[in-house]
């Protein structure tokens, strides 16, 4: 359970750097100014309910929902009594008119080769593939796991579950048989759906390998479905697994899309988070489409003549919300490709947004501070002149690395949503309107219409303008998850019992003189220096401003005078080495961004920091590295286990 031990944070960053959103993409976005933005606002807190209904009517229903939400604390049904279904508001709703033959996937492959999908094209394949799934006996409710390389037939095997009420658990194909294996046992999947396998740095990620590896535990699984992408041989089990590529394209491309309960589940996703055991939090259909769909217009501001890449794989919620459900439930062009941003060289996404006219680029910071620890001379080579809007999510963007993102990648033009949401919330929750609010470096902003954010102390009471609190959500939102899969008491205890009768996230935040959210990263992270509370966020921010920092973790170790010293761990601008006197500059440093109290006590150099699979910093395995700790727990979300020895075998500056 996420502690609330924290009735403060300290809040120490200091950014005063402000940038209005351009004249002339407000002119042209959905929402045009700040005053729009309110009136808006105002609309969805005096009556949430109709507001939301109102954003459910973009939508379409079969059968037209009643009660508008149902609350009965922690559990929250919307559009009740209705009936829908995701992949007829992702595809079919659009056949109708000109949007049947527009590009609705663009795929690059990581080999160079690549596809074009219409709306109509999708459609048909998504049917074949829902025939398909019905012919192996999946049923309205069954669980599907789905572990397989970011190809097309990744979002049409998402979407066929959905046309038919099968319920999705998509498996990141990075993770390992025994990742793979917890996740199918926990939602007892009855079909696998996977491919031979897939291409990640010009090497092949042996997927089906890793499905019959997992197999050997999961016995709920009758059926795989092995799509053919590299060609390697694999072993397939007689009457136990198929080809894709001769059982879907046999099928007939009509199948009906079943009429679904508004609260019928979409899918699960587990999500570790940096602790402990994955949860499948569960999101259902009505609700969160009509989330992802309005944030769609609100945040990426989305024309129907976009090119929108996201580039997350589907294996994560942003895949999920803002690859598939949400730009196509909008009727975009969504691009997808593949592969490692380094291969054949570091320059291969800028070479995507060139070919293909990318207008709107979301991606992760942890991403965005490796593109700058390669170089701008890699995106310089580069046209990227079709760009109008930037997305930031899944950590906390450092100031520094905002700017570089606005100035290197943006051309200065682009204005930048940081976008801050969880797998549980569905979709984004806080973020600029990027037509309609001014943008600080390294804040998300404001919380989208209709979601009731807050910044409390321990006691649930709204703390003031810059002192430092939890982040919580005071009222229910359509796209929130509605449970744990199958452990409905940590879904209470997890979210719910922590501040009085609202919904606590884990993160802390600040909230500035103009009412912007600064999130300062997970509660359970903060550092307790001498009875101050720091987040990690803003010691990092602080080193990351200095030259010769790519990227900083801090962590806090035991202390006997302090309570905690913080050590932070550091990773160097291309080719700089760390040594005693840079470790002397760098706290020197920190003390004169922040002040005394914020200088680490150690300063680590390393080549590479822990991440999770996801791109997160695992700083629960820094802490204990930093403190001695040698029983490192499960580190199975590991980016690179190689990173963890070099750690320890780093010597001190
Ligand atoms: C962090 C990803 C700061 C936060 C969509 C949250 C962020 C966790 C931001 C959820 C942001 C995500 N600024 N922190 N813009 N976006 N986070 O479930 O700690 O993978 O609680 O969902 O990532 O991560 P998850």
């Amino acid at each position: 359970m996420p502690s609330t031990e924290a009735t403060h944070i300290d809040s120490t960053l200091t950014e005063s750097r402000k940038f209005p959103p351009p004249a002339d993409f407000s002119a042209r976005a959905w929402v045009k100014s700040l005053d729009e933005y309110n009136a808006i606002c105002k609309r969805a807190d005096a009556d949430p309910e109709a507001f939301w209904a109102e954003c459910a009517r973009g939508l379409y229903w079969f059968k037209p929902f009643g009660k508008t939400l149902e609350w009965n604390f922690p559990h929250a049904k919307w559009f009740v009594g209705g009936t829908i279904n995701a992949a007829y508001n992702c595809l079919d709703r659009h056949l109708d008119g000109p949007r049947r033959n527009k590009a609705a996937l663009i795929w690059e492959g990581e080999p160079g080769d690549s596809r074009v999908l219409t709306y109509q094209m999708l459609a048909d394949e998504v049917g074949r593939c829902a025939n398909a799934l019905k012919s192996l006996g999946v049923k309205d409710g069954d669980r599907v796991a789905i572990y397989m390389p970011l190809v097309p037939e990744a979002a049409i095997a998402m979407l066929a579950c959905a046309r038919i009420g099968a319920i999705h658990s998509v498996v990141f194909g990075g993770f390992s048989s025994e990742a793979l294996a917890d996740r199918i046992n926990d939602a007892e999947a009855k079909v696998c759906i996977t491919a031979d396998g897939g291409w990640r740095r010009g090497q092949i990620v042996e997927l089906k390998n890793n499905v019959d590896e997992a197999l050997k535990k999961c016995p709920s699984i009758r059926k795989v479905l092995v799509l053919k992408r590299v060609g390697n041989k694999v072993e397939m089990r007689k009457g136990r697994d198929l080809w894709w590529d001769e059982l879907v394209p046999a099928q007939s491309p009509r199948c009906e899309a079943a009429a679904l309960d508004a609260e019928h589940p979409l899918y699960t996703l587990y999500t570790s988070g940096t602790t402990g055991k994955p949860k499948g939090v569960v999101h259902t259909t009505g609700g969160y489409l009509t989330h992802v769909l309005m944030t769609m217009k609100w945040v990426f501001d989305l024309k129907e003549d976009d090119i929108y890449w996201c580039t997350a794989d589907i294996g994560w919620v942003t895949g999920h919300s803002y690859t598939v459900y949400g730009p196509l439930a909008a009727g975009a062009t969504v691009l997808m490709y593949e592969g490692a941003p380094n291969f054949p060289e570091n320059d291969r996404f800028w070479q995507i947004i060139a070919k293909y006219h990318v207008s709107i680029f979301y991606t992760a910071p942890t991403a965005i501070r490796t593109f700058i620890k390669w170089g701008d001379a890699w995106v310089k080579k580069h046209d990227l002149s079709s760009l109008r809007l930037l997305g930031s999510v899944g950590e906390p963007i450092n100031p520094e690395a905002w700017m570089w993102y606005r100035k290197v990648i943006g051309g200065e033009r682009c204005p930048i949503v940081d976008t801050w949401w969880q797998t549980e919330t569905g979709g984004i929750m806080i973020s600029p309107m990027p037509g309609a609010i001014a943008t600080k470096p390294g804040s998300a902003t404001l919380a989208l219409p209709g979601i009731a954010a807050d910044v409390v102390t321990r006691e649930g009471k709204s703390v003031g303008a810059n002192q430092g609190g939890l982040l919580i959500v005071r009222k229910p939102w359509p796209g929130m998850l509605r449970t744990i899969y199958r452990d409905p008491e940590r879904y209470k205890n997890n979210y719910f019992v922590q501040i009085d009768g609202a919904y606590f996230t884990g993160d802390g935040a600040r909230r500035d003189q103009d009412g912007y959210l600064w999130i300062m990263g997970r509660v359970d992270d903060v550092i307790n220096v001498s009875g101050h509370r720091l987040g990690t966020m803003e010691i990092e921010s602080a080193l990351v401003s200095h030259a010769a920092v790519a990227e900083a973790a801090c962590v806090g170790r035991p202390d006997e005078m302090k309570g905690q010293a913080v050590v932070a761990f550091v990773t160097l601008e291309g080719g700089r080495k760390g040594d005693g006197r840079l470790r002397d500059e760098l706290r020197a440093h920190v003390v004169k961004e922040i002040g005394a109290l914020a200088r680490p006590d150690d300063v680590r150099f390393t080549e590479a920091l822990p991440k999770t699979r996801s791109g997160k910093i695992m700083r629960r395995l820094l802490r204990q590295i930093a403190s001695g700790d040698e029983t490192l727990g499960d580190t199975t979300t590991l980016e690179d286990l190689s990173v963890l020895a070099k750690l320890r075998d780093d010597e001190q500056g």
